[in-house]
């Protein structure tokens, strides 16, 4: 699949058509309260331009796990009133999925106006991409655009078996990191450095075996360092470690050297007593981490090793914090990237999650050339896998 040859809207003529987009509203909410309308501010690009063009837009997403049930506690009423909020026009809610409400409200809606189907999750059939939910779906539409980038990696009936009924293109988001990540994937500006960090190797495995056919540089720091550390005969005290993936970590370590893939992990650490915000802490060597102290952060030597590979490079891919970044005595090496990469003239692609919020909360957003929405989505990307919500799309002819 070419994730690079997709119709998007533009392809289409949208002027006075019934179009059902999937978006990834699955937002952070607290006691009905929405704490982040990051995605729902995504998704406005596709929705405007909808709405420009003369669409009868109906919008649908999931939150949260409702498990095919209605649960009020997980009802999208307060996506569509922000919505209206950030479009400033109303946006009309629909009580079900496929019922009476959504279909009266469908039949009803004028060129230019927006609705919203209630929680998509709270028919069961949703996350089986039962055929028949599918079309039912379809059936309140003339075209579908999928536009859940974070949404993208699950086979379901709003991001997959729609397509099956209704001409289906992209919105403008998933373009956006199809164009980013399949484009650094495919055919990036050199030299091109992956920087990964996070708790586990096990996590990561994946993406590590993926883009070592690919980059020039990798970088491994956070807690799944330690595992290589490990493999090189370290004593690494009570840092986390997989005893099981010593031996893959050192193959891939094996595999950098015969790709002549220049493979970095940090020379050295911050190290703590015990895992604990205020603990006692010191700096140590990689090959040098004292027995009853455990690794929290990559080191300044570390920081300064990975900030010259992103200073000359032409893109850089960065997915996971290379500390316990949330704890200030640990966060130094996540800044210390996380400022390289803004002070570089590298295209910048951050996967989502941690990475991604370390960017918010330091004010580097818009240094960066793409910040994905997705978190799962964006790694399963980068693992080389197949996005069912993007390969449902129809192709460019
Ligand atoms: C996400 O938040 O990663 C997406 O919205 C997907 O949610 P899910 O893991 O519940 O499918």
């Amino acid at each position: 699949m070419n994730v690079l040859n997709k119709k998007s809207v533009k392809d289409i003529d949208v002027k006075g058509k019934k179009v059902l987009v999937r978006c990834d509203f699955n937002v952070k909410m607290e006691n009905g309260v929405i704490t982040s309308d990051k995605r729902i501010v995504a998704s406005l690009p596709t929705i405007q331009y909808l709405l420009d063009n003369g669409a009868k837009v109906i919008l649908c997403s999931h939150l949260g796990r409702p498990k095919g049930e209605f649960k009020p506690e997980f009802s999208l009423a307060p996506v569509a009133a922000r919505l209206s909020e950030l479009l400033g026009i109303p946006v009309k809610m629909a009580t079900d999925v496929v019922g009476e409400s959504a279909k009266s409200l469908a039949a009803n809606l004028k060129d230019g106006e927006v609705m919203l189907l209630e929680n998509v999750r709270f028919h069961a059939e949703e996350t089986k991409n039962d055929p028949d939910f599918s079309k039912a779906l379809a059936s309140l539409a003339e075209i579908y655009v999928n536009d859940a980038f974070g949404s993208a990696h699950r086979a379901h009936s709003s991001t997959t078996g729609v397509a099956d009924y209704l001409p289906a293109v992209c919105g403008f988001l998933i373009q956006k990191e199809l164009d980013y990540i399949g484009g650094a994937l495919e055919n990036p500006k050199r030299p091109l450095v992956a920087i990964l960090g996070g708790a586990k190797v096990s996590d990561k495995i994946g993406v590590i075996t993926n883009l070592m056919e690919k980059v020039d540089t990798l970088i491994v720091g956070g807690g799944m360092a330690y595992t290589f550390f490990a493999a090189l005969g370290h004593t690494v005290g009570t840092s986390l470690l997989e005893a099981d993936k010593i031996d893959l970590a050192k193959d891939m370590m094996d595999k950098a050297k015969e790709k002549g893939v220049n493979f970095l992990i940090p020379i050295d650490n911050i190290v703590g007593r015990e895992y604990k915000e205020d603990t006692e802490y010191q700096i140590v060597d990689s090959d040098d981490i004292p027995d009853g102290w455990m690794g929290l952060d990559i080191g300044p030597k570390s920081t300064e090793l990975f900030a010259n590979a992103v200073k000359d490079a032409g893109t850089v891919i960065w997915n996971g914090p290379m500390g316990v970044s949330e704890w200030e005595h640990f966060a130094n090496g996540t800044i210390g990237v996380a400022t390289a990469i803004a002070e570089s003239n590298a295209i910048s692609i951050i996967g989502g999650g941690d990475s991604a919020a370390a960017i918010q909360k330091l004010g580097f957003a818009d240094k960066m050339s793409h910040i994905s929405t997705g978190g799962g989505a964006s790694l399963e990307f980068l693992e080389g896998k197949e996005l069912p919500g993007v390969a449902a799309l129809n192709d460019k002819d």
